[in-house]
């Protein structure tokens, strides 16, 4: 993990305050596990003190580019939606423990659960574990229609549903429902969003294996300010930007 200078291939609104930037950079070579981080410096000036956390979508190591796509909806990430091609960018990372892709065989079946900003890491994942035979099955969770991004980029990759909680697109309701509704078999789960889905998931079906990610507010993120502490099952207290932010669904208290 280290700081890196990559430039602003792309900067585009994909859908209501959502954002997808494409980067260029050597940090590239570094970045091979889906549900890491990085940590954006959002500009020079004292005004943004703290780095912002922003998932992995997209590693694209044949043209040395990643992908994150984000919400632009406090000053930081409003701060980050304007920046240009061409545009220099302080990027810290990858940082973070992801999803392990050799959790399952080839054949076996995954479904990804992504709920709002929680979805862009599972794109990753799901196209890692396509590239080893595992199939996926995505559940992509929203608020409204005009929320709903990627959804034809996961449809490429295997079965895709999207659930609004208004019923304005797709099944309607939560992503826990479709997976009711739609009786669908799987493996294990992976999972990133919201801590109330991520709760509904886990309380689903206790036995079965899962992994979720969690978006706790972040300082340092590199382990050094235990501002993004969460507490596990045993009571002792885990750092989200260090020792995750993927956990095995039984390791935490949620
Ligand atoms: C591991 C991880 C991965 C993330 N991945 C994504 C992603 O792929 N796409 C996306 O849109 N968002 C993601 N987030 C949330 C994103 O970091 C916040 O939305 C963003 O930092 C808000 O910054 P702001 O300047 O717009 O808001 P402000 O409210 O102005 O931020 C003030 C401070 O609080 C922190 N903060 C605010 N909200 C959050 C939050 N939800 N999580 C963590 N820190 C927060 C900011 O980093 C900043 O230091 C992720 C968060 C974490 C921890
Ligand atoms: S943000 Fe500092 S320890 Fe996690």
């Amino acid at each position: 993990m280290d700081t890196y200078l990559t430039t602003v291939v792309s900067n585009e609104k994909i859908a209501d305050k959502i954002f997808r930037i494409e980067l260029h950079g050597d940090i590239v070579c570094e970045m091979n596990t889906p549900g890491q981080f990085v940590n954006i410096k959002v500009n020079n000036g004292y005004e943004f003190l703290l780095r912002r956390p922003i998932s992995i979508c997209e590693i694209n190591k044949d043209k040395n580019t990643f992908v994150m796509i984000y919400r632009a909806d406090g000053a930081g990430t409003i701060k980050i939606s304007e920046l240009e091609p061409g545009d220099l960018v302080d990027v810290l990372g990858p940082l973070g423990k992801g999803y392990d892709i050799s959790s399952l065989e080839k054949g076996q079946t995954a479904l990804l659960v992504g709920g709002g900003i929680g979805v862009p890491p599972l794109y990753e994942l799901a196209k890692q574990f396509r590239n080893v035979g595992i199939n996926t099955i995505h559940i992509l969770g929203f608020n409204n229609k005009k929320d709903v991004f990627y959804e034809e980029r996961f449809a490429e990759l295997g079965t895709t549903y999207v659930a609004t909680a208004d019923g304005s697109y797709g099944e309607s309701g939560f992503v826990t429902n479709v997976i009711e509704d739609k009786k669908i078999k799987y493996d294990k789960y992976y999972s990133c969003g919201p801590l109330a889905m991520l709760k509904a998931l886990t309380d689903m079906d206790k036995e079965k294996i899962g992994y979720i990610s969690l978006e706790e507010r972040m300082a340092c993120g590199v382990g050094a300010c235990y501002a993004c502490v969460c507490e596990k099952q045993d009571g002792s207290i885990s750092r989200v930007c260090y020792d995750g932010p993927v956990y095995d669904s039984k390791e935490i208290a949620l």
